[in-house]
């Protein structure tokens, strides 16, 4: 069963009625751009075909009632006041969704139930959590016709995560699941919210995610010390330069950094240079794409991950065996590890024709080299989120 059917039977079950609406949204996969985000820097990511569906139906009384098929769990808070109770993680992001959708938009409806499905592997780097904010954020009512009502929702889901879930996140996941595109890939300048939609050229490559089976938390404060880290190094540039705002690491040049490299401290120096070459490798790989040159493309990704283990040390040991074993694999173009890191899935450009093959021998060469069998996505570059029009029974066309 598709997760969009799966949401209206786990409705249908959780509250003897049917649904009215259906949301979906899809995960992200991070192309190139690791860590950049929040640094005002650039990026480069598509939307996949792998999606939380949320199915609802306005209901009197002033409370949100939410069924979470997937664990079997529930959660029930007032709409005025969604910080009360001990919410759970996934209940953490629909409390925070509703707070934040209310905060900028005003009092959207008068109460709402909700059943929410997915197939996004969670914890893994696929923004499992932002689509599921996405599709809850439609599911409220907010409407997503045209770009800049996606880029305005896109925020909101970021001020939820930073200031109700507590995670200091840049906009690249919010951003991701709203504005996918089938076939295409996104570009998106942090600093100046400018982004573009590039074809991953004809025939695309597969986009293949491949689940090292480990996971792990956002909120477990690795990604916060690395923000810190960042902005030490931003502050020391701060104190140290005249004429020139530095607000963030986008506004320092390699060679400037190079230039105080023994003044800095370690691992933060290193933390700037990733972040700094990588902004260099999004740069080209936009142009790599545009021409068409997508083996170019892949060894700026493999060049990525490179990057995020030697300086970012955001990599793991599984995501290093995962990267090696997609390496010499049939159509393999290039990889990385997707998103936060230190945990979950590697990304990778493959040859289309050889995307099945590729999947049958990084799977044996990882379970070969770990002892633990991984799960292997082959994906396509997918829509962001929308609505699935139902009809009077509640099913979907
Ligand atoms: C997580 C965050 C994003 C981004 C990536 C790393 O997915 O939510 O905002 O910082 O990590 O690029």
């Amino acid at each position: 069963m598709n997760v969009a059917d799966a949401a209206i039977a786990a409705f249908r079950r959780a509250f003897g009625v049917d649904p009215t609406s259906l949301a979906l949204a899809p995960g992200r996969v991070e192309l190139l751009g690791n860590h950049t985000d929040y640094n005002g820097g650039l990026v480069l990511a598509a939307a996949i075909d792998r999606h939380t569906a949320v199915a609802a139906r306005p209901a009197p009384g002033g409370r949100v009632r939410a069924y979470a098929s997937g664990f079997d769990a529930r959660d029930d808070f007032e709409l005025s006041e969604p910080r009360s109770g001990n919410p759970g993680s996934w209940a953490t992001y629909v409390r925070g969704v509703t707070w934040a959708v209310q905060q900028d938009y005003g009092p959207c409806i008068d109460g709402l139930d909700i059943a929410i499905c997915g197939d996004i592997p969670q914890g893994a780097g696929l923004s499992s959590s932002a689509s599921l904010q996405a599709a809850v954020g439609l599911v409220l009512g907010v409407g997503v016709d045209g770009d800049e009502a996606r880029m305005r929702l896109a925020r909101v889901l970021r001020r939820s995560e930073n200031e109700f879930v507590g995670v200091a996140s840049g906009l690249l996941d919010q951003f991701s699941v709203l504005m996918g595109r089938d076939g295409f890939a996104l570009s998106l300048d942090c600093r100046s919210l400018e982004y573009e939609r590039v074809s991953l050229s004809d025939p695309a490559p597969a986009i293949v995610v491949c689940d090292t089976k480990t996971s792990r938390l956002l909120a477990d404060g690795m990604y916060n010390r690395r923000r810190a880290e960042s902005d030490r190094v931003v502050d020391h540039f701060r104190r140290h330069t005249t004429g020139v705002k530095i607000e963030s690491l986008r506004d320092l040049t390699l060679e400037k950094l190079m230039d105080d490299w023994h003044t800095l401290d370690d691992p933060d120096r290193r933390r700037a240079r990733h972040v700094l070459t990588e902004n260099e490798r999004v740069r080209r790989g936009v142009i790599a794409l545009k021409e068409g040159k997508v083996a170019e493309f892949g060894r700026l990704m493999s060049a990525s991950h490179a990057s995020s283990r030697d300086d970012f040390d955001n990599s793991s040991p599984a995501l290093d065996a995962m990267v090696e074993s997609a390496e010499g694999s049939p159509g393999f173009l290039g990889g990385k590890l997707s998103g936060a890191g230190w945990a979950g899935c590697t990304v990778n450009l493959v040859e289309a024709a050889h995307a099945v093959e590729f999947a049958a021998a990084v799977a044996e060469r990882y379970e070969r080299r770990t002892g633990v069998a991984p799960s292997i996505h082959v994906c396509r570059a997918a829509e962001g989120a929308h609505l699935r029009a139902l009809d009077s029974r509640g099913d979907h066309a």
